[in-house]
């Protein structure tokens, strides 16, 4: 079990004790005095009612999709680089949207040091959860939610042009690796339609 599991299950049992505290004091107040047995329901419902709440509202805001703005700057790939090198600005692509994570990075959840590692790069890879940074996660990968989308949003600056040629292609053979099936090779082939370069 993970620190943070451990942070995450002592802190709902510190939450059930207290509300087990209040209902019970409530209850014994009210025996005592003989009056408003039922009272005590209304700690449990006063805390459970907006968790339902909050929780559905989560859920379904999890399971919406929440588009990438549409930038109107465009940003060559000379100039996304000649940036990048100086090391200043920690910019990061996303599909083909330029995002400057620079002040982002020291709040990111997942660590400030994955968003200063990857300056100058494509991350969409790890952004979607195709793969990850870390081997200890024993190839779990990270999918990140709406809410990294909406943070993306307001750090998008603008839309990539790539000089460089890109075709689509299909997997054409798949072979493992490595023994534990977690490292794959591909082979590709241009996808229908499309011609491969060199
Ligand atoms: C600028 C682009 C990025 C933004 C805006 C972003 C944003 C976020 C946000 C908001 C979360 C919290 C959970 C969620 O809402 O999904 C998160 C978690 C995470 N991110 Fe990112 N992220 C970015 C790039 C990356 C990259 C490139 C990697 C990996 C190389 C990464 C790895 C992680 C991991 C591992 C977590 C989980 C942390 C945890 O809960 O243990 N992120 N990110």
């Amino acid at each position: 079990m993970r620190l943070r599991d451990i942070h995450k299950y002592l802190s709902w049992l510190m939450i059930f004790v207290a509300i087990f505290g209040c209902a019970t004091g409530i209850n014994s107040y009210n025996t005592g005095r003989m009056q408003h047995y039922y009272l005590w329901i209304a700690s449990p419902v006063a805390f459970l009612v907006p968790l339902i709440i909050m929780e559905a509202h989560h859920q379904v805001y999890l399971r919406k999709h929440v588009q990438f703005v549409a930038p109107l700057t465009t940003i060559t790939e000379e100039e996304f680089y000649a940036i990048t090198r100086k090391g200043r600005r920690h910019l990061v692509l996303i599909d083909d949207l330029v995002l400057d994570a620079t002040d982002y990075a020291p709040y990111h959840p997942g660590g400030k040091f994955i968003i200063e590692r990857t300056r100058g790069t494509d991350v969409s890879k790890f952004f979607y959860g195709g793969y990850n940074l870390e081997p200890l996660t024993n190839g779990v990968n990270y999918t990140h939610t709406n809410y990294a989308r909406v943070a993306c949003n307001s750090l998008i600056i603008g839309k990539l042009i790539r000089t460089t040629n890109i075709c689509k292609v299909k997997i054409d053979a798949t072979s493992d690796a490595s023994e534990d099936q977690l490292i794959k090779t591909f082979k590709f082939v241009a996808a229908p339609g499309t011609v491969l370069s060199d």
